[in-house]
């Protein structure tokens, strides 16, 4: 039912616009497949100087804009090695050497970790200039392009350094995920899935209806689901965008899954044995795990999660998640205060909240 009135709704060509309004900036996500190169050519006339980031794997989209050779542009591999100090000043001196100036904006094209370096240089290149994300992989699409959130990783632990800092625009193609592998694809589609248990019970069931099409890259569906996951993230950054607040509005509650999630993602030394998907699949069954031992959450609710990422091949378990290893990554996360933690629970699928203060000892009881 659900899933004929929403397709209904689905457009042949679904475009979709949101719009953002945070304190000090408005701006647009737009969501468009084949729209890149229309784009990116509005952006190169409107504007005087422009210089592109570019994802060496999407550089071919790059090529169909008019005279590209003629524009500023430097290329990158990306993986999380960039999102270091050294690639942090690497990129700043090439676009110092490329000329700036406070009217210059940057266009980021590429993966998450492109956007998160590339938004920590906007926003201090001459103390911030104007920064457009055009994310390419679907993880970013859903999550890191949304919200405004930069940064590098340290010696100290991942994107402990950067800052938050709004675009001036979101571009979303989602066609040119059609060179994504699968593995990163399915990456993404954990964070979708992810915004559909914390807060829409609604959208988890039409993902258990279409996640097939999904995967099998039908276009309307994937941009519908990148639609519904954005607006799921949206209202939790707008009503608390510096994640200050601790009650069911805390953006913290986005982090569902992603205590345990990071902890194995550190463990394996993001050497990418788990992309950062499945890591947080992992951590989202083992939170739902937790959430059905405290009662807050039915077994009913808890398979019917388990279900669905054992039909879309994301995976549930892994051989270290209860070493004893991980926990000590957890305590020394810098969320942990003592021995307690913030963790968050879900209550049903769709209602999720941060619960305060459980100790890393009761968790650690309730798994084992
Ligand atoms: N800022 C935030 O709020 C936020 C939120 C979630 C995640 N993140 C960050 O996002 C990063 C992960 O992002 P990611 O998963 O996009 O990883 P990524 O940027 O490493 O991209 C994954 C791989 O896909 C390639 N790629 C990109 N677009 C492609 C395309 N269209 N076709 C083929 N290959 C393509 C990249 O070159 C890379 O090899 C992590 O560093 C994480 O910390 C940030
Ligand atoms: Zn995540």
């Amino acid at each position: 039912m659900i899933q004929s009135m929403n397709l209904k709704k689905i457009s042949k060509f679904m475009i979709k616009k949101i719009n953002i309004s945070t304190k000090d900036k408005k701006y647009s996500i737009e969501i468009e497949s084949y729209s890149i190169k229309k784009k990116l050519e509005n952006i190169i006339s409107k504007n005087n100087n422009v210089i592109f980031i570019i994802d060496k794997k999407v550089f071919k989209t790059f090529k169909t804009v008019r005279n590209y050779q003629s524009q500023k542009y430097i290329t990158i591999s990306c993986s999380e090695k960039i999102k270091s100090f050294q690639h942090f000043s690497k990129l700043c001196n090439n676009i110092l050497n490329l000329g700036v100036d406070r009217k210059s904006i940057l266009v980021a094209i590429g993966g998450g970790t492109l956007g998160d370096l590339a938004g920590f240089v906007a926003s201090t290149v001459l103390r911030g200039i104007e920064l457009v994300l055009v994310p390419t992989t679907l993880l970013s699409q859903v999550d890191s392009s949304i919200g405004g959130k930069n940064g590098i990783n340290t010696n100290y632990g991942k994107n402990l350094v950067g800052t938050f800092y709004q675009p001036k625009q979101v571009i979303i193609d989602p066609s040119i995920l059609s060179t994504l592998p699968k593995r990163e694809f399915l990456s993404g589609y954990a964070e979708i899935v992810k915004h559909s248990i914390i807060k829409d019970k609604r959208f988890f069931i039409w993902l258990n209806k279409n996640a097939k099409n999904l995967f099998n890259f039908n276009l309307k569906i994937i941009t519908y689901a990148i639609y519904k996951s954005i607006l799921i993230k949206k209202e939790y950054v707008l009503k608390d965008e510096k994640e200050k607040l601790q009650n069911r509005n805390s953006r913290a509650i986005l982090n569902f899954g992603h205590t345990f999630g990071h902890a194995l993602e550190t463990y394996y030394n993001y050497n990418r044995k788990l992309t950062h998907g499945e890591a947080i699949s992992i951590g989202m069954i083992i939170a739902s795990t937790i959430s059905q031992k405290l009662n807050y959450l039915s077994y009913k609710d808890l398979n019917e999660i388990k279900n669905h990422f054992i039909s879309n091949n994301l995976p549930i378990s892994d051989p270290r998640m209860f070493d004893k290893k991980i926990f000590k990554i957890i305590s020394k996360d810098k969320k942990v205060v003592g021995d307690k933690i913030n963790f968050v629970i879900l209550k049903n699928i769709g209602n999720a909240f941060l619960k305060q203060n459980i100790s890393l000892k009761n968790i650690q009881k309730i798994i084992k």
